[in-house]
């Protein structure tokens, strides 16, 4: 059943680990995992299944605000479209964040598999998606990574999949600050946050959400990213925000303000 090690979490008994679901080695900020386990306390077997996000008690002071945060925002969220907050736990080596186990896999999985999908699907999705992120905004919680990765889905009515947002690790609330860093996904991130993150000034998370929502749609329905340009050249082509800055930056001080969106397609057809 365990498909990776699982690492030693200090959990309470009652948490039976079954597997890895993630593991972000590749980030060094983040050495969080997130592990499938079974609450034995349950009878209902459906019910009993468990996703934990483990983060290390070594990394918590590094990101205590966006960890708190995540916490925060988390637990107050209670919507047909965004998983549910089970309980915060902290062993000996871990946080531990218990969620709702949706067994489908992410979004992003379901469009690498079939490539792109119908208008019809990409709609019902959408709509989902729109539902917990209006739901997220009327609670004062703008999520700022909105994209298919933070997307699972519950494909067990094969016709009637449902989708629910699982990830708080960036929101931000109204009642904080203003948002004015450049942080999120770049291939998902709204050019005012790339423009306006660049240079430290305020953007709108809300409508920034939504911008991000547009691009899971386009996603979706075609298979390509969107992509931000600047002048002319791409400025989204990998994920790395700090990167994306700094390439705004820099051609922003060689003059080049013009700002466009286009779907790759278009680039084709324009002869770019
Ligand atoms: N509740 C859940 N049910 C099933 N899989 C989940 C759940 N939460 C997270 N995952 C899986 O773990 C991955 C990482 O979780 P996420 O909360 O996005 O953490 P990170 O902050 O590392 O991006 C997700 O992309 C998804 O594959
Ligand atoms: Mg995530």
């Amino acid at each position: 059943m365990v498909s990776q090690p699982v690492p030693a979490l200090g959990l309470p008994s009652w948490y039976i680990l079954q597997e890895v679901l993630s593991r972000v080695d590749a980030d060094p900020t983040s050495a969080a995992v997130v592990v499938r386990a079974h609450d034995e306390r349950i009878k209902d077997p459906r019910r009993a299944a468990v996703a934990i996000k483990c983060i290390p008690r070594s990394c918590v002071a590094r990101g205590a605000k966006y960890i708190e945060r995540e916490v925060l925002h988390h637990r107050r969220l209670w919507h047909r479209h965004v998983v549910m907050f089970r309980e915060l736990l902290l062993t000996d080596s871990h946080l531990c964040i218990v969620m709702d186990y949706i067994g489908g896999g992410t979004l992003h999985q379901l469009v690498l598999e079939k490539r792109r999908l119908s208008e019809g699907l990409a709609r019902w999705f959408f709509q989902q998606l729109i539902l917990a992120v209006d739901y997220c905004h009327q609670k004062g919680v703008m999520n700022r990574d909105v994209k298919l990765e933070n997307i699972v889905v519950d494909d067990r009515q094969k016709h009637h999949p449902v989708v629910y947002v699982c990830d708080f690790g960036l929101s931000k609330h109204v009642n904080n600050s203003d948002p004015t860093t450049l942080l999120g996904t770049g291939k998902y991130m709204a050019p005012e946050v790339i423009y306006q993150g660049a240079k430290g000034l305020r953007y709108d998370g809300k409508k920034a959400d939504i911008y991000s929502c547009g691009v899971c749609l386009a996603v979706m329905l075609f298979g390509y990213y969107p992509e931000v340009l600047v002048g002319g050249q791409p400025v989204t082509s990998d994920n790395d925000a700090r990167q994306t800055g700094m390439r705004v930056k820099a051609l922003v001080g060689a003059g080049e303000a013009c700002l466009q969106v286009v779907l790759p397609q278009q680039r084709d057809a324009d002869g770019e």
